[in-house]
């Protein structure tokens, strides 16, 4: 699936891992958080391999709307609610560092990525829900304003306007800072046992491991699976737009998504739970939209991408579990992937150089909340009612005209969920953790480590 970023830019491919290897550190998938782990943690001298299964920037790096900013949503007055101000200033604090990191390495690298600075802003209809927003930012140390001033093409109630954010092109920087790391491309990981990887070709005995493979493929350590789901949304490049001032978020279930690149616009929008698309028509919502607030608009583009959510709205970053204290993961990121990629690659340095960082502890992964049983419950629920589907087939409510000729097991390999079709996007995907699958059972994203093809 093309997209603008892949089709502006070509990263030069590295050989896989045909024998074996030993290093300090080993970090699995090479989108922006592992790229950014390997850098930071060789700029401190540690000898860094990355592994990864498809190709640099092929995941969700190559998908994403590439905004570096702070601004997540509503998340500052509902982290101030549920966990305290000192927590809300830790992650708003993290999130601004890695701002401002992006800007420094590219000025000392000399990166040409299309880096621009520029406001962030969330708007709705809820007038009081954008004041506490505001307000709660505000108290987690951020330049952030009440406003009913934007550019867009209509009016809004209320919106909140964060300084000095900023947007670039993703694989632009990547390809920028890959050039001077190890990477072994096509090198699947198929497990992971203490201080070693195997590979499909070779293993890798590492003194640390860092999972930054958006999400976990172990099955039980660090329970993920009972903490996390995944989400799709859709975005669509168009020309013939005007040029907004900033990036803009609308909040709630129906809120757009918008930033310029150049003379284009990313209109994005439509999230839902994989394996909740089986009617489809999520793009063709989305375009219907694009035409009524853009009329002269032209689609260039279309694409979409999948994020891992966790049950509290904020990313897991630190050490994988108790039990596995030399793994580290950098995962949930939400829908904020550029600026927790950064974020991820701070603390997993400092957790891996000893150094203290005020930031982690709100990221740690080792937290557990109420929310994580709500979201175990919702899973199990999904498996079940799919269970009962596969039973009862007149509960399935999808039209079985639309479902292809099996060439593939309905059962999900990571935890053995039932998969819902997608006509949408001619997918197997599964609600339960999100893994997917092409027509013919190919693995297209994971937890799963495997492919649906029938034998
Ligand atoms: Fe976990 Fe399918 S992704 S059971």
């Amino acid at each position: 699936m093309e997209t603008i970023w892949t089709s502006t830019c070509n990263i030069t491919h590295r050989r896989p891992l045909m024998e074996d290897i030993e290093t300090e550190v080993a970090v699995i998938g090479a989108g922006m958080a592992g790229i950014l782990i390997a850098y930071l943690l060789q700029k401190e001298g540690k000898k860094v391999v990355v592994l990864e299964a498809n190709e640099i920037g092929s995941g969700q790096t190559g998908k994403t709307t590439a905004k570096i900013t702070s601004q997540h949503s509503l998340i500052y007055d509902e982290i101030l609610k549920n966990k305290g101000v000192e927590y809300a200033i830790q992650y708003a604090r993290a999130n601004e560092k890695a701002i401002r990191e992006y800007e420094k390495i590219i000025i000392e690298q000399g990166i040409q990525c299309d880096f621009r600075k520029c406001p962030s802003y969330i708007y709705s209809e809820n007038v009081e829900v954008m004041k506490a927003e505001a307000e709660a930012a505000r108290k987690a140390g951020l330049d952030a304003t009440f406003t009913t001033e934007t550019t867009l093409p209509f009016s809004v109630a209320g919106a909140v306007k964060i300084e000095n954010q900023a947007q670039f092109h993703p694989l632009l920087f990547i390809k920028a800072l890959a050039e001077a790391i190890t990477i072994y491309e096509n090198t699947k990981v198929y497990k992971v046992e203490e201080h070693k990887i195997t590979t499909d070709n070779a293993t890798v005995i590492a003194k640390h491991i860092v999972f930054a493979c958006h999400y976990p493929f172990m099955r039980l350590s660090g329970m993920y699976f009972a903490r996390m789901h995944q989400e799709r949304s859709y975005v669509i490049t168009l020309k013939n737009v005007p040029q907004l001032d900033g990036m803009y978020l609308g909040v709630g279930e129906n809120g757009y998504s918008f930033r310029n690149y150049g003379d284009y616009l990313l209109f994005g929008g439509g999230k839902h739970r994989t394996g909740e698309n089986k009617f489809g028509g999520s793009y063709e919502r989305l375009r219907e939209e694009a035409k009524k607030i853009f009329p002269e608009s032209e689609e260039i583009y279309h694409w979409s991408a999948q994020d891992c959510m966790t049950s509290d709205n904020i990313p897991f970053i630190g050490r994988f579990s108790k039990g596995k204290p030399n793994w580290y993961i950098a995962s949930g990121f939400q829908k904020w992937g550029m600026t927790s990629s950064m974020v991820s690659a701070m603390i997993i340095r400092d957790c891996i150089c000893n150094i203290k960082n005020q930031n982690a502890d709100v990221f740690s992964p080792n937290r557990f909340s109420m929310n994580d049983i709500g979201e175990g419950a919702t899973t199990v629920g999904k498996g079940l009612k799919g269970v009962g589907k596969r039973i009862l087939p007149f509960l399935d409510k999808q039209p079985k005209d639309r479902i292809p000729i099996k060439k593939v097991t309905r059962w999900c390999p990571h935890l053995g969920c039932p998969l819902e079709w997608n006509p949408e996007e001619k997918t197997w995907d599964c609600p339960c953790h999100g893994s997917r699958f092409d027509e013919n059972g190919k693995l297209i994203d994971g937890p799963a480590k495997y492919g649906i093809e029938k034998k």
